[in-house]
């Protein structure tokens, strides 16, 4: 969707207006907030000095990331690991930018130089002072790492996606529990302040009914040198692995940089990206599991001699770069009736990005646009009693009989809120920050609840639903039939997972 600079303005404001209407209780903790934005909103409390020790392994683009991200205040880094010697060196002197400036830059050289370099994530294990590990290396290595940190006694906190197949997951989960240490992982859109509030819109009924959400991630690698996933390798680093990535689980240097591009180390655009959104998509659906999906998925760029990025020449790599994927997910009475079905579209494609990523959620009342993490804009469907709606209408939110409706009237004054929740807005973070806080103050609090009781957000459960989705959607689009999900699957105590299911693999 494209919209004017006044369409914007006019969504945001919208959204600003229907969450300062109907969020007291977030107005409360934001005029109370000084600097601890997430502490305040999520309702955690600083450590006091009695940070944890924390340990960082794969250091690469998204651990880079982390690095500048991480709450100083609740984590004291004392370590990092990663196997490439350019990923070491560039965690400490980052990338000259603000996304990745490097510890030196965040933390100062004096504090600096305490933490320990090592070159694999054993020799971070065996360090007694790390407490807890931030895991950002490969898909396929997430849970071989993540459970040789667990059974060494130190609390994770993975990136996503969980795992590269479910049955890792339940393990994962299994070795959390019988260890009795936590276990995160990074869906970031769990700790961020705009889908939280997006979120309480949904939530509050003001999109009347929901039946269909759109989803995308949208790049375009057409252009030269626009491919992120395919990455050269660097001299220091062929010279520093050559014959000794097989350890890891690589088969060579090349797979160890290019991982994403196989199957053996990746899990493709769905599991790259859309399990993001999917996370985001079944938020707003009430956290339920969906219910089925089909889908197509092709090397319809990268695939086609003489037009993908290695020039007339085949490209390398097996991950589809193009995956378009529909999910039927139950309705709010989908016991009661079993056509109540909310459509979820999903796709990930390779050549256009004029929309690039997020979620629109299409209600009979009003329609949300959830754009790159960073904005959310609201429109109001029209209808007789109230006026056009649209992307030029300016709308408020109107105590109705059965709760707080879209109204477009003139007559009304903007809420007087709206402008502390556009304010407040501006303060938010993609939630990297608030996550590791959150896993730290549980860590620091002893804190082995569900998400619904205070504890961690994205638990190991939580996330093994994720992976569920994503990957049951390659499974989809590898067989070419729809797959009904089952609750077994999501059930951490039950063997049966999509990959070893006879009705999927049958
Ligand atoms: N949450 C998000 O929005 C987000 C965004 C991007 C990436 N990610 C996830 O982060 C993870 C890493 O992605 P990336 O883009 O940083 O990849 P990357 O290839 O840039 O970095 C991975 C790093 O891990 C290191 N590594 C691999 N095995 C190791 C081991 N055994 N010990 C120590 N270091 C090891 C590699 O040398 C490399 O430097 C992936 O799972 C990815 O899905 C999450």
């Amino acid at each position: 969707m494209q919209f004017t600079p006044e369409e914007k303005a006019i969504g945001q404001g919208n959204f600003n207006s229907a969450v300062g209407a109907t969020r007291r209780d977030f107005l409360a903790g934001t005029l109370a907030t000084t600097a601890a934005a997430g502490a305040t909103y999520f309702g955690y409390k600083e450590l006091g000095g009695n940070r944890v020790k924390v340990g960082f392994i794969g250091t690469g683009d998204e651990g880079s990331v982390l690095l500048n991200e991480h709450p100083a205040d609740y984590m004291e880094i004392v370590a990092i690991a990663d196997l490439r010697p350019d990923n070491r060196k560039r965690a400490f002197d980052g990338d000259n930018n603000d996304v990745r400036q490097g510890l030196t830059r965040k933390l100062g050289a004096d504090v600096v130089k305490n933490i320990k370099a090592y070159k694999s994530h054993k020799e971070l294990l065996a360090d007694p002072n790390v407490e807890a590990v931030v895991i950002a290396v490969p898909l396929s290595q997430h849970a071989p790492v993540a459970i040789e940190a667990m059974k060494a006694g130190k609390h994770v906190l993975c990136e996503k996606l969980m795992a590269h197949d479910i049955a890792e997951c339940k393990e994962m989960i299994k070795v959390a529990r019988a260890n009795k240490v936590l276990l995160a992982v990074g869906h970031q859109r769990h700790y961020s302040v705009l889908y939280d509030n997006a979120n309480y819109v949904v939530k509050k009924g003001l999109l009347g009914d929901i039946k269909f959400i759109r989803a995308q991630w949208h790049r375009n690698n057409s252009f030269p040198n626009r491919d992120s996933w395919r990455k050269k390798v660097t001299k220091t680093d062929a010279a520093a692995l050559a014959g000794k990535t097989e350890e890891f689980g690589y088969k060579d240097v090349n797979e160890l940089v290019n991982w994403r591009l196989f199957n053996k180390t990746g899990g493709g655009l769905m599991a790259e990206l859309g399990s993001h959104q999917l996370d985001a998509c079944s938020i707003f659906l009430g956290k339920v599991h969906p219910l089925a999906v089909q889908g197509y998925g092709g090397r319809n760029f990268y695939g086609v001699k003489g037009v993908g990025s290695l020039d007339k020449q085949q490209d390398d790599r097996e991950i589809d770069d193009h995956v378009y994927v529909t999910f039927e997910f139950p309705g709010p009475n989908y016991k009661e009736d079993q056509n109540d079905i909310v459509i979820v579209t999903y796709s990930s494609i390779n050549t256009n990005r004029l929309e690039p990523y997020g979620e629109t959620v299409f209600g009979s009342r009003g329609t949300l646009y959830m754009n790159t993490e960073k904005e959310a804009l609201l429109f109001k469907e029209g209808s007789p009693s109230s006026g056009p709606g649209g992307t030029e209408q300016r709308l408020y939110v109107i105590n109705g009989k059965s709760g707080p409706v879209l109204d477009a009237s003139e007559s009304l004054a903007p809420s007087a809120n709206a402008a502390v929740a556009s304010a407040a807005m501006e303060k938010i973070s993609r939630g990297y920050t608030e996550e590791m806080e959150h896993f730290s103050y549980c860590i620091r609090n002893n804190i082995f609840d569900p998400p619904d009781k205070g504890g961690l957000k994205c638990n190991g459960v939580v996330a093994m639903a994720d992976a569920i989705m994503a990957l049951t959607a390659n499974l989809a689009m590898k067989y070419k039939k729809r797959i009904v999900f089952k609750d077994e699957w999501f059930d951490p105590e039950n063997p049966l997972t999509p990959e070893t299911d006879p009705d999927v693999v049958g």
